[in-house]
């Protein structure tokens, strides 16, 4: 009898290792070829104030991207985010709504937004819009109605708290010099909520009446045509209306000690996701893009994996976090850890091994430029350090989101002085330092090698004329003095400009699966100036090695490449004996 039930155990369990083997194996079959083109595509974003002004008022608009569609399209990508391109007063640069269904003034008309994703479309472009749904302008029409009075039918389309029951507990404002995400409003002796500035009110989405107007919203974009939406801070939309107390232990010890972690965890947030999801995105072929808000490794697949039926990729923080020194406003380190580095990209990549689909980007519009910010802005180490970023982005797996101007290698502005900067962050932050006394020109310092957003949106540089070809006047933001050295028109008649190096390799992406959907594997992990990895599909192999130092260096790949065939390498001529150059990239098919 007990050699039976352990003949039966053993069958059994036999049975249940065959049948996880054959699910992991599915599983793994489905995280890599389970073929998408939101998988496959470059997407290139676009900040439409800084792209191509053709009316002359300083600010880009839609017609100049519009002109420069032929561009676009030359460089080998596939998919457009456009920064918010809505009615808005501004306040954040578009990220504070107005009007949902209208082009902002400045940018053009509802016509011009139909001649533009026309001409998208004709190129084999799709275009994907910024959703911006945790919060509106204080202009929206909701809010002006909502403030109006306790009993206003838009009321619950906020969040309210009446001064009646004392000040609400803290939640930050991000762009407030007093930090608080809290402004009291007169007229009904109440406070609203504000995670940014009290410009921009958040949303109420507990309310199903706010969740259909956005969803009926989305539906009319999409009727329209858009191919998708990247959706803004979309993990901070759920709140507990409760507004309790939240101590610093508290956050310590069940949020990392992060806010954003807080506020990425609202308790009805997975819910209206999926509602979102069955109410819009599951009638379209479209993709959806979450901004990662303190998303974590262990809390990503709760957006992204396709079985839950949310929402496609989502971009972290993690990376673009790296090296700032704490107690700062995002000063950079220059002793920022490669070692960290490659871990925290491994970490993300091994996330979706199985399940769910990454995404890759070094910058964009909230970060300083990529070159100056991992790479090396110095004369000398400008182009390949640009085009060694360049060959990280487009070798890793995940959508590579690319910002524009990084394709021509530009750098941060580095202002000397707050009147040059635009930027609603960085002048509160500003505001604070000189609230509390500090030092504020070192402040500037260190914003020139730091978080300043303003860095990453100078006017684009397409020519050497005044303003840089952006515009015939001056424009809202400085151009970069050194447009007279990097611009488009140069580096189009350069062969091996960095400019055509993006383009080689969007076109190597595309045209070799495995760097799409192989595998990946970190090499060398201790290694601090080389970052090695190989990817794997059905039978190929590249192995990817990127120096980020300016001097030579070496990784110990145990992989021999005196065979290999160079598929890109951003110097001349590949070295065969292992030792890169500074900031030397190649891609080996071995
Ligand atoms: C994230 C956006 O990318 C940023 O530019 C904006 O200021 C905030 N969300 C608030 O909308």
């Amino acid at each position: 009898m007990k050699v039976v039930f352990s003949k039966l155990t053993t069958i059994l369990l036999l049975c249940l290792v065959i049948v996880s083997v054959n699910q992991s194996a599915a599983q793994e079959k489905k995280g890599t070829t389970d073929r998408k083109w939101w998988k496959e595509a470059v997407v290139y974003q676009i900040y439409p104030r800084s792209f191509k002004d053709t009316d002359g008022d300083g600010v880009g608009d839609l017609k100049g991207i519009i002109q420069k569609l032929d561009y676009i399209k030359s460089l080998g990508v596939d998919v457009v985010w456009l920064n918010p391109i809505y009615g808005s007063p501004n306040a954040d640069n578009g990220y504070d709504i107005s009007d949902y269904q209208t082009i902002m003034k400045e940018f053009g008309t509802m016509e011009d937004f139909d001649a533009l994703l026309k001409g998208m479309h004709e190129r084999g472009l799709k275009l994907v819009m910024d959703l911006v749904v945790n919060h509106s302008s204080d202009e929206h029409k909701w809010f002006q109605e909502s403030r109006k009075s306790r009993d206003n039918p838009y009321r619950d389309y906020y969040h309210w708290w009446p001064a009646e029951k004392g000040k609400p507990a803290f939640r930050p404002g991000a762009f407030e010099a007093d930090g608080s995400g809290w402004r009291y409003d007169k007229q009904t002796d109440s406070y609203y909520l504000h995670y940014f500035s009290y410009k921009q009110p958040d949303l109420n989405w507990e309310n199903p009446k706010l969740r259909q107007e956005i969803y009926s919203m989305m539906n009319w974009w999409f009727k329209k045509g858009i191919d998708g939406f990247r959706m803004d801070v979309i993990p901070f939309i759920s709140k507990d209306t409760n507004f309790p107390v939240i101590t610093q232990e508290e956050l310590d010890k069940n949020y990392h000690g992060r806010w954003d972690v807080y506020m990425a965890s609202g308790p009805h947030l997975h819910d209206y996701l999926q509602e979102m999801n069955r109410e819009v995105l599951s009638k379209y072929d479209v993709m959806s893009l979450a901004e990662g808000a303190g998303m974590l490794t262990s809390t990503a697949l709760n957006f992204v994996d396709e079985d839950r039926k949310e929402l496609n990729m989502g971009y972290h923080f993690e990376g673009t976090n790296l090296g700032y020194i704490p107690g700062y406003f995002k000063k950079m380190s220059p002793n920022w850890s490669l070692v960290d580095f490659k871990k925290i990209y491994s970490d993300w990549d091994a996330v979706y091994n199985k399940k769910g689909w990454g995404t890759i980007y070094l910058g964009n519009h909230d970060q300083p430029r990529m070159t100056s910010r991992w790479g090396n802005d110095a004369p000398e180490f400008r182009a390949v350090s640009s085009k060694m970023l360049t060959t990280f982005l487009l070798s890793m797996k995940g959508t590579p989101y690319y910002y524009n101007g990084d394709e021509i290698g530009m750098v941060n502005a580095k202002f000397n002085k707050i009147e040059d900067y635009r930027d609603i962050e960085t002048i509160a932050e500003y505001e604070k330092i000189k609230i509390a006394g500090g030092d504020l020109k070192q402040f500037i310092e260190d914003q020139k090698t730091g978080g300043a957003r303003d860095n990453g949106r100078t006017p684009f540089q397409w020519n050497s004329s005044k303003n840089g070809g952006f515009s015939t006047t001056e424009p809202w933001l400085k151009v970069n003095d050194n447009h007279t050295a990097i611009n488009a028109e140069a580096q189009e008649k350069d062969p091996n400009s960095v400019l055509n190096y993006f383009r080689k390799m969007t076109k190597l992406r595309k045209t070799n699966p495995v760097l799409i959907y192989g595998k990946y594997t970190l090499l060398d992990k201790e290694n601090p100036n080389v970052y090695a990895y190989t990817r794997e599909l059905e039978g190929k192999k590249v192995l990817v090695l990127l120096n980020f130092s300016s001097k030579n260096a070496t990784a110990k790949t145990g992989i021999n490449i005196k065979k290999s065939k160079v598929l890109i390498n951003n110097y001349t001529k590949a070295s065969k004996n292992g030792e890169l150059r500074p900031y030397e990239s190649v891609i080996y098919q071995l």
